[in-house]
């Protein structure tokens, strides 16, 4: 295990929950929360820098944790200023509040919305974010860069473009070399276009099972296509052209095999820091859950009846078709997953709330009205958008508050 990690072992304790507890109803936190232990970040951030110390710069990726101090705390740690922006909302928030950021966009944007961002810059003063040095537009086709080389022509300004290469995973990209070839070209005729790297993401890797190569027969594949495409850069932009590009890859599941720094020269990741549940995977075993939904109990029944039919419930109840003990919670219906009490389920009876969901408790559960129940988040980027600020948690104390993102 790496200096400074957690061990993973107590990680969902009836222990845990309780302190953790105690500490929202210190802090006065009654509505449901979203909860980030401190402690465990920085274990999963340990585990991140043990892999970029090797030779990678890392890049964080802002989609996964939208709230700017926590940002700020991850960049300090990790010392670095790159982020990777997905939502132009989230690029003008960056802009604005984090001048210093180094961004490279995780997606191709619509022409429309790359012309609105600079019109928006233009309204602002003393904004010190400067785009022609601090940011690369993802691009992945030939024609996409022709629409943004004549946008910076309008706009007279330098654009830096950064290539989406398709390594295996299939979700766009460029795929072949004449093409790539004639952007290329493209590029280094044009007065306001640079070539700013390449950015291939291979969160395939590790789903790819064994009897059609299982992942390390993946992982070589993408480092391949990577490199066929780093050839044809040398070959049309000449010796040394791969010198200061920015050659992006990685991900949350895929990081950790980044093993030995070779081309790719940066790695992208932040899922992993908080671990929510899609991010159970084998690469990912050594990561501790950091980031959880606590939700009050608002009330607890026993023996729970179908409106209108008793008899009918009783009967469900003895062949274990209807719960002996639920309880409804305030809020729910998220993309999350109860962890505490351990093998609570969410019940269907009465269909689905957003507002006060119905979970199936154990008879022996420790737990009461006014207590919390406590979710893991499936994933974190839509999730940590709808509880407001988030809550940090550490070692029994809530100990700060990160607001998140606006989304505007
Ligand atoms: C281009 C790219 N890089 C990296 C990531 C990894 O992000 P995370 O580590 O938060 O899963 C993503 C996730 O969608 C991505 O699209």
């Amino acid at each position: 295990m790496p200096a400074g990690q957690v061990s993973t072992s107590d990680a969902l304790s009836e222990n845990y929950f309780k302190k953790m507890t105690q500490a929202l109803c210190k802090a006065g936190l009654y509505t449901p929360s979203l909860v980030v232990d401190k402690v465990r970040l920085d274990s999963n951030l340990a585990a991140v820098k043990s892999i970029t110390e090797k030779g990678f710069d890392f890049r964080i990726v802002v989609k996964s944790l939208p709230s700017i101090p926590m940002l700020e705390y991850i960049m300090k740690s990790a010392n670095t200023q790159r982020l990777m922006c997905f939502h132009m909302p989230f690029l003008r928030y960056l802009s604005e509040h984090i001048p210093n950021a180094d961004v490279l966009m995780g997606k191709p944007m619509p022409i429309g919305n790359v012309e609105s961002y600079y019109q928006f810059l233009n309204k602002q003063d003393g904004f010190k974010f400067n785009p022609t040095t601090q940011l690369q537009w993802l691009t992945d086709s030939y024609a996409r860069v022709k629409q943004y080389g004549q946008l910076a022509k309008k706009l007279k300004t330098v654009m830096r473009i950064n290539l989406e290469l398709d390594v295996g995973l299939h979700r766009g990209g460029f795929t072949n070399h004449e093409e790539f070839s004639e952007t290329l070209n493209y590029i280094k005729c044009h007065d306001y276009l640079t070539l700013s790297g390449m950015m291939g993401y291979e969160a395939h890797i590790t789903k790819i099972p064994g009897f059609i190569g299982g992942p390390i027969k993946a992982f070589n594949n993408a480092c391949k296509l990577y490199k066929g495409f780093s050839d044809v850069i040398i070959k049309v932009m000449g010796e040394g052209a791969l010198e200061n590009l920015t050659l992006n890859t990685g991900g949350s599941s895929t990081y950790p095999l980044y093993e030995k720094p070779g081309l790719m020269n940066e790695i992208s990741t932040a899922s992993a820091l908080v671990k929510p549940t899609d991010f159970d995977v084998y690469t990912l075993d050594h990561h501790v859950p950091a980031a959880f939904i606590a939700a009050p109990v608002l009330k607890i029944i026993k023996d729970p009846e179908f409106p209108m039919l008793k008899k009918l419930s009783k009967l469900m109840h003895r062949i274990g078709f209807l719960p002996r003990k639920v309880c409804f919670i305030y809020g729910g219906n998220w993309l999350a997953r109860p962890c505490y009490p351990a093998g609570s389920k969410r019940v269907n009876i009465l269909g689905h709330s957003s507002n006060q969901e119905m979970y199936e408790l154990k008879e022996t559960d420790n737990i009461n009205v006014d207590d919390f129940m406590f979710f893991r988040p499936t994933q974190s980027e839509a999730v940590f958008l709808q509880f407001g600020d988030i809550a940090v948690y550490e070692d029994g104390k809530i100990i700060d508050i990160w607001p998140v993102f606006e989304n505007k």
